[in-house]
């Protein structure tokens, strides 16, 4: 380095532990994390050895100098060591879905999204971790009138997922509410997030996948459902905001403020292909409610959050992705 060149701010984040790693949002994370400098501990119990979905997201950090994979269960694994020096945790470890939680996955729902969460506040609190930011979801308001969605709304979670995901980030704040504890909490509702390697049970995915290969699409309900659709970028950016931003506490909605129906998701993935999709009819599933909507305003003025990608350049970044990594060549 020449005697002119300025020293390399250094990372606003030293070390930070992403829980869930090999997971849509947590490789996200960290990708963007590396990226910044930031020295990155991944952990998740799916193992990319085993799990192609796994192997596939994890694809892009895997030998990235400053990552350290660790393929672990938050529900038995010590803890404690994988904390050792973080500034940050981003626990974003749970088991994720609203309409599988009804029946027999309840346990694993109930393991992964409370249990867990225990098990990594106690530790953050033992290591003294100054501050984690916990994935919640807009699924703890329940069926709203409508109307954009407040962090101080009365919280009416429809689902046994949202019930857990509810619990988790209120144990979580519970947690740092106490008088000793020296871990910050950031809870952050995220509203339906999309784009490359989202869940495959997710709506998105596969009103792209019938558009790109012509196999019909289930839809429950009759489309009109309404979802204030993140891009993942912008959830990214609001995630890394929330561990950085001083005395930033509490929950976030994590949205932009406005809504689209699956109808309207079904007519750009058309478009964007050029493709009709055949659409098969299905009852709307217990737990699903008709509308989310972010109030962003909170975010915007605590984080400095303001989301950045729109639904249609969102939904053709997504197709594009899964064109290419599902060889369809391609598309749009
Ligand atoms: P995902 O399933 O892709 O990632 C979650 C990861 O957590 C998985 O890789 C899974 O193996 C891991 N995991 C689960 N239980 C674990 C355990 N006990 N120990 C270690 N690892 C464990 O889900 P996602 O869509 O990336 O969601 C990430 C987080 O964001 C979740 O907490 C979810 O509830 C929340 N969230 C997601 C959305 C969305 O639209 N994707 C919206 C709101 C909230
Ligand atoms: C999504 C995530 O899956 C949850 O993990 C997350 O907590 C939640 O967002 C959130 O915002 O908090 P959801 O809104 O149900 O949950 O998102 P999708 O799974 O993409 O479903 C959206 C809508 O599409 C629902 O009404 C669902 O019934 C419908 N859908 C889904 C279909 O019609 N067909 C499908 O094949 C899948």
């Amino acid at each position: 380095m020449s005697e002119h060149t300025p020293a390399p701010h250094p990372p606003v984040l030293r070390r930070a532990v992403v829980t869930g790693a090999a997971g849509f949002i947590g490789s996200h994370l960290a990708h963007a994390l590396l990226g910044s400098g930031t020295i990155v501990i991944g952990v998740d119990r799916r193992d990319p050895a085993t799990d192609q979905v796994a192997a596939a997201n994890l694809a892009a950090l895997q030998g990235v100098p400053g990552y350290m994979h660790i393929t672990a269960d938050l529900l038995n694994c010590s803890v404690d060591p994988l904390l050792f020096e973080a500034d940050v945790i981003f626990h974003l470890a749970a088991v994720p879905g609203v309409r599988p939680s009804w029946g027999p996955r309840f346990n694993e729902y109930v393991a992964s999204n409370i249990l867990a969460a225990q098990r990594v506040m106690e530790a953050a609190h033992r290591m003294r971790v100054p501050r984690l930011v916990v994935a919640s979801s807009s699924s703890v308001y329940g069926p709203t009138s409508g109307g954009a969605s407040v962090e101080a709304d009365h919280l009416r979670p429809a689902s046994p997922y949202a019930v857990t995901k509810l619990a988790e980030e209120q144990l979580c704040l519970a947690h740092a509410a106490r008088a000793n504890c020296p871990t910050e909490v950031v809870a952050l509702r995220y509203f339906t997030v999309y784009g490359p390697r989202q869940r495959a049970d997710m709506f998105i995915h596969r009103a792209l996948h019938a558009a790109l290969t012509g196999q019909p699409l289930s839809l429950y309900g009759d489309g009109h459902q309404r979802r204030d659709f993140t891009y993942i970028d912008d959830a990214v950016t609001a995630t890394i905001a929330a561990a950085t931003v001083p005395n930033a506490t509490g929950a976030f909605n994590v949205g932009g403020g406005s809504s689209a129906s699956l109808l309207e998701v079904i007519n750009i993935a058309k478009s964007l292909v050029g493709r009709d999709i055949q659409i098969h009819l299905e009852p709307a599933r217990g737990g699903d409610v008709l509308t989310t909507l972010a109030n962003p305003a909170r975010a915007h003025e605590v984080l400095g959050w303001q989301p950045q990608v729109d639904l249609h350049n969102g939904l053709r970044a997504h197709m594009q992705a899964l064109a290419q990594a599902a060889g369809y060549g391609a598309a749009a």
